[in-house]
């Protein structure tokens, strides 16, 4: 028996990476969330689906539930496929699983994804490093576990690009923090649904970014390099 965590990219289904269709063609199970796109699990012609994910109005399972279905399928099944957009370990809780995993002695592998804060500003031509511009970034969650005692995020970021994932419900309070820091005139772009049919460009500054009409799933990259975007790609505002 052996789990695979794998990352299924952002949602444009050509962005799987070739082991992972590999691996999937051979699972006996697959685990899988609200992925940006479900066509990928045609690759798993064999498998019992089971879907982990949040659904609305409907009772979804907490991770310690997921964990536990992990081991107990690991433990009847050869190949169990554990399925995750993106990349498993950028915000994805990848690493409580695999330790939930060590516990019960059950091998496993991972197969890591084109993470959409890497892949998504890139699909759109958003370079988050740009020669003279930007030579480093953050990837940052705008959305905290709040029952956590302390918060782990200061918003003081020094590098010159910030990615935030889930930060869309937070949107103003987050961008209110980083003022105290970055110029409110700081270039920022939104992308809603990257890489998929209904993508959605959103440009404007800290200062009114959050004015915007922007819904999930989106993420949002500040700073200057979004000049070099919006040079490149002839845009203004
Ligand atoms: C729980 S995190 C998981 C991230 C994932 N593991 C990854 O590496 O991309 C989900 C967040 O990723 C971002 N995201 C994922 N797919 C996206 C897409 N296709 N377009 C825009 N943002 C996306 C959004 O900020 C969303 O709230």
């Amino acid at each position: 028996m052996v789990v695979y965590l794998v990352g299924a990219g952002p949602g444009d289904p050509e962005l799987i990476t070739l082991k992972a269709v590999n691996v999937l063609k051979k699972a006996d199970v697959v685990l899988y969330d609200k992925l940006a796109n479900e066509e990928i699990l045609k690759y798993a012609e064999n498998a019992k689906l089971i879907y982990v994910g949040k659904q609305a109005g409907h009772h979804y399972k907490s991770q310690d539930e997921i964990n536990g279905l992990l081991v107990e399928e690991a433990k009847g099944n050869d190949v169990v496929v554990r399925l995750k957009g993106g990349d498993p370990f950028v915000f994805g809780r990848g690493g409580e699983e695999i330790l939930a995993l060590v516990e019960e002695g059950i091998n496993f592998e991972l197969v890591p994804g084109v993470t959409s804060a890497i892949g998504v500003p890139t699909t759109i031509g958003l370079p988050v490093t740009h020669r003279g511009v930007a030579t480093s970034f953050t990837v940052v969650t705008g959305h905290e576990d709040p029952t956590k005692c302390k918060k782990q995020v200061g918003w003081d970021f020094k590098a010159d690009t910030i990615v935030i994932l889930m930060g869309i419900g937070n949107l103003a309070e987050n961008t209110a923090e980083i003022m105290k820091h970055k110029d409110p005139e700081t270039p920022v772009c939104v992308i809603e649904n990257g890489t998929l049919k209904g993508q959605r460009i959103i440009t404007g500054t800290l200062e009114n970014i959050a004015e915007k009409d922007i819904k999930p799933p989106a993420l949002v990259v500040i700073g200057n390099v979004v000049d070099v975007f919006k040079e490149m790609n002839q845009i203004s505002d």
